[in-house]
């Protein structure tokens, strides 16, 4: 067996703070329909959006450190803040398969809605990185971004309450223009979409266009295992395997919200 082919039947590993993820694993099956997966979240430990970026960068480290223990091909970071604060650190750290992380889709919007207001949800590390900080300056002539911190909506999203009076809230709290587009720049707020137009119709009287980086994530780990020769055979079934810090009870609602999720399919 090449060490290429070892590589084929290794499952892609995809990471969130908790069941956000999902929404990239969505996209990821439906480009790599014949791959395994394995979905590690860490909802014992979630949200990790309003924690310290050291706290992040030790608990991000331990569960990567964990999910290496399953020899996977790739590890797909599905989570914004984790990827703001740990990729160059994980990069470095671990260097037997290639590590994608997702960002907040700036740069699309920038390109789809030129002079427009763009407002990007996301959690309050995630907009407090220079990472981001850096995104955003790269486009600032473009469109006008307006970052829109949610604390406590990932939460809520894992907790399966009802967000629409927190992102009314949200929405009303901080001053910015009716904007023509919304990025989600956390990977929990594409779970939410249908609740986060009803809200957009409630307040600026339309629903709104969403990007969210789900799609270029999975875009760019297909490109990078075609590279290197390790996609998964049309012959080979796909599948998901599941692990929750939290246990069966969220390992449960993790497979349940990408059911929902594959069968909406927009
Ligand atoms: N899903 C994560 C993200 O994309 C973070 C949610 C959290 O744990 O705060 O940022």
């Amino acid at each position: 067996m090449t060490p290429n082919e070892k590589q084929i039947n290794r499952p892609i590993a995809v990471f969130d703070s908790g069941v956000g993820g999902v929404s990239v694993l969505r996209e990821l099956r439906r480009m790599m329909p014949y791959e395994q997966f394995l979905y590690y979240g860490d909802s014992a430990n979630a949200p990790y959006g309003e924690k310290t970026p050291s706290w992040i960068l030790d608990r991000v480290t331990t569960c990567v450190t964990e999910i290496t223990t399953y020899s996977p091909k790739a590890l797909v970071v599905a989570c914004n803040t984790a990827t703001g604060v740990a990729i160059s650190t994980l990069r470095a750290a671990f260097t037997a398969f290639p590590i994608i992380g997702i960002e907040p889709s700036v740069k699309p919007a920038a390109e789809q809605f030129p002079g427009g207001n763009v407002a990007v949800l996301a959690t309050p590390v995630t907009l407090e990185q220079r990472k981001f900080a850096n995104l955003l300056q790269k486009y600032s002539d473009k469109a006008h971004f307006y970052p829109l911190p949610c604390p406590g909506l990932a939460e809520a999203v894992e907790k399966e309450e009802d967000v629409r009076p927190l992102l009314t809230t949200l929405f009303t709290q901080t001053k910015i223009p009716t904007p023509n587009a919304l990025v989600l720049g956390c990977t929990h707020y594409p779970l939410i979409k249908e609740e986060i137009q009803a809200v957009c119709q409630k307040l600026f009287c339309r629903t709104l266009p969403i990007l969210d980086g789900g799609p270029g994530t999975a875009r760019q780990t297909q490109r990078l295992l075609e590279a290197a020769g390790t996609l998964a055979p049309a012959t080979q079934c796909g599948s998901v395997t599941v692990i929750n810090t939290a246990g069966s009870a969220m390992e449960a609602l993790t497979t349940k919200l990408l059911a929902k999720n594959e069968k909406n399919g927009d």
